[in-house]
């Protein structure tokens, strides 16, 4: 039994009409929400805010910290690149470069990516530093505009603004190297140094640990090794120096750190450390805020609500550890990033109208702006004391 032919007719003539109501519903409310197509033109150089390149790293599982972290250090002037390691699965891969594109002014603005063939990251191996290496040399080749290059992982938050940050880097010089080092190594010169490692990530397809060769071998005597933090905050110049490796050094150094545990917490120290060019740019900060147990373990404490007072009193940029979803990263995003829940992190470029409903950052206007916060004094002061520092040369490379 069907519907008679009128009935049929009728039918027809209904779910049409319903039908291209509700296309008419949906384009004039993705055409309401939808951002309006770029109208502002993007300044980089000497005269405009510096701007910054950021390479964010994590494993498996953590596409949903990389995505929040990613929205929290956002601005349209900088650049991205995201990067889960080659131990977790392309789905995740896909899914994270999804929830992306997913986000419309990010879309607009286009200066996020993901990349797409993962390098493997041994831990305590050589891997990780070459990870870091590529994904400069990507930053590097993608956009000519930024000043430096910040390097982050999943665990990571920021304790500032991004209008904050361009505004605390504004007075400095673009050359300003951020790296954590001394050249007392202590006891790691026995225990880190001295042992030769082997990363399998260089050359196996699955993974593995990193092995020990039973020799050990002399501490370096032609060049000096300095150690230190491995998150650090680099010059577009100082970078390209070590990519592009028109002086040896960057590339020896690269060579024999292959083969030494932690690299990537000496290779940048002993690059900078080593080069005439460099040194003096080289502030002895990562500008985090970590705290260790005592005695220290090979990553910091996780921080929590505790915390929250003497971290965002350091005049630090970024802090770690956190675990997925702790409650004190609410607390940053809604007293110091001002960040709805999977929103951008606004700044001075952001127009909209700020509700629950709508997203200030989903209309803009100049991006050429900033409007400092109330943590920018913090940073500035901190950095302003660190460049004093600088010049003094107390602590530079010793
Ligand atoms: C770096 O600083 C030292 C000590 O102040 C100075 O002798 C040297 O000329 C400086 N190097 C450069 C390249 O400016
Ligand atoms: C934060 O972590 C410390 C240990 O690192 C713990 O003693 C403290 O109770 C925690 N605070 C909260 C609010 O969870």
């Amino acid at each position: 039994m069907g519907i008679g032919a009128d009935k049929k007719w009728l039918f027809t003539l209904f779910s049409a009409a319903f039908l291209s109501l509700s296309l008419l519903l949906l384009l004039s409310v993705s055409s309401f929400i939808s951002p309006k197509p770029f109208p502002s033109i993007i300044n980089h150089g000497p005269h405009h805010p510096p701007s910054f390149s950021y390479y964010i790293s994590g494993g498996r599982g953590d596409k949903d910290r990389i995505l929040r972290l990613l929205l929290a250090v956002y601005h349209p002037r900088n650049r991205y690149l995201l990067h889960l390691g080659k131990e977790a699965d392309d789905s995740e891969r896909v899914r994270l470069a999804s929830a992306v594109r997913a986000i419309p002014t990010i879309r607009s603005f286009g200066n996020v990516d993901v990349l797409g063939k993962a390098d493997p990251v041994t831990y305590m191996g050589s891997t990780n530093l070459a990870a870091i290496l590529r994904g400069a040399a990507v930053l590097l080749k993608m956009d000519g505009g930024w000043d430096w290059f910040i390097c982050l992982s999943a665990v990571d938050y920021p304790l500032i603004t991004q209008d904050d940050l361009s505004h605390a880097f504004s007075f400095l010089k673009r050359d300003t190297n951020f790296i954590d080092h001394t050249g007392d190594l202590g006891w790691k010169e026995k225990q880190r140094i001295q042992p030769i490692i082997v990363d399998p990530g260089l050359y196996l397809a699955r993974r593995v640990q990193i092995f020990y060769a039973t020799e050990v071998r002399a501490t370096p005597d032609s060049f000096k090794i300095f150690t230190g933090s491995p998150w650090v905050i680099l010059s577009r110049g100082f970078l390209e120096y070590c990519v592009l490796g028109w002086d040896n050094l960057p590339r020896t150094l690269l060579m024999y750190f292959n083969n030494v545990m932690l690299s990537q917490e000496s290779y940048f120290q002993s690059v900078a450390c080593n080069s005439q060019e460099f040194k003096n740019s080289t502030v002895n900060s990562d500008l985090r805020f970590m705290m260790w147990d005592n005695p220290p373990k090979m990553e910091p404490l996780f921080l929590n609500s505790s915390d929250y007072e003497q971290m965002i009193n350091s005049g630090a940029a970024f802090a770690r550890r956190f675990e997925m979803g702790d409650h004190v990263l609410d607390m940053i995003d809604e007293k110091i990033l001002q960040r709805g829940r999977h929103r951008v992190v606004p700044g001075a470029w952001c127009t909209g109208r700020s509700s629950w409903l709508t997203d200030p950052c989903s209309q803009w206007g100049n991006v050429n702006v900033l409007k400092p916060g109330p943590q920018a004094k913090k940073l500035e002061d901190a950095v302003s004391n660190l460049m004093d520092d600088l010049k003094s040369q107390v602590n530079q490379c010793k």
